[in-house]
């Protein structure tokens, strides 16, 4: 294993502990998180196994149309804590899936591909694991207005390590269309994803007065910019459906 892939690792242990004690446990955090999970998985439309690739803490699980899932993440850190929510959990590298061809229904991946090294071999190897006409939803934080000088002011904290990407709404795209059949693109997160979404990192929310009114309203926000057309591209992550097509040359 590479220095760098072991630092990543060790981030990630240490970041398991924020996400069961402050991300997924703060009351406005998971009001807003929550929103997420569910536009994300109303994307997931097929029925049978479904991989949750980098599933960290495990916290996508009780979204999931099905308990038929099968966990995977590289941290034991997050696996030791997803082992409350999930019952099949496979320790290793999403660039080297240990399952057989044509595995799974469905993959779910939120957030794992900037973490990845090669974010091409990643592609590859869910494709791979994945059934004919097997679907992939994806979640992955891109640059835009909104997001590009923030990401760059944090990049240096100890919530990143040296893999971490910052992709091109393009980029990401080309990678996953190069093996897959693209259905659907959601774009979300505006003003609420950094004011709520990580405490962990950042703490803004603290200092708001009427948290509990101030925090419904930028997530009603949040979804409203999500449905204005150009507004909507500026957002901080994108969501991708895309499928498994049989017919495309590869
Ligand atoms: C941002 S977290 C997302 C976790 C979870 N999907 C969620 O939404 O809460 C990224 C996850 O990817 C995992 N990860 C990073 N590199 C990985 C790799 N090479 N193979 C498998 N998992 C990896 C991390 O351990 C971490 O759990």
């Amino acid at each position: 294993m590479s220095e760098l892939v072991c630092k990543e690792i060790a981030v990630q242990d240490e970041l398991s502990e924020d996400y069961d004690h402050i991300r997924y446990i703060n009351e406005y955090s998971v009001m807003y998180q929550n929103t997420w999970f569910k536009t994300m998985i109303s994307l997931v439309g097929a029925t049978g196994l479904i991989l949750d690739n980098g599933c960290g803490t495990g916290t996508l699980m009780e979204f999931l149309p099905t308990k038929d899932i099968i966990g995977f993440d590289i941290s034991s850190g997050m696996l030791n804590k997803a082992k409350k929510r999930m019952n099949i959990l496979v320790r290793g590298d999403s660039q080297r899936l240990p399952f057989k061809d044509e595995t799974f229904n469905t993959i779910v991946c939120r957030g794992v591909l900037h973490h990845l090294q090669d974010t091409k071999e990643g592609v590859i190897e869910m494709y791979r694991v994945l059934k004919k006409k097997g679907e992939l939803v994806i979640l992955e934080p891109i640059q835009s207005v909104l997001s590009t000088i923030p990401r760059k002011l944090i990049k240096g904290s100890e919530h990143f390590s040296e893999i971490h990407k910052d992709f091109k709404k393009k980029e990401l795209i080309n990678v996953i269309q190069n093996k897959f059949r693209i259905e659907k693109i959601r774009h979300f997160g505006y003003i609420a994803y950094p004011l709520l979404g990580f405490p962990d990192v950042v703490d803004c929310f603290r200092y708001f007065r009427f948290k509990k009114q101030v925090a419904s309203f930028l997530v009603d926000t949040d979804q409203l910019l999500q449905r204005i057309p150009m507004i909507n591209t500026q957002s901080w992550g994108i969501i991708i459906k895309a499928s498994k097509q049989s017919g495309k040359r590869r």
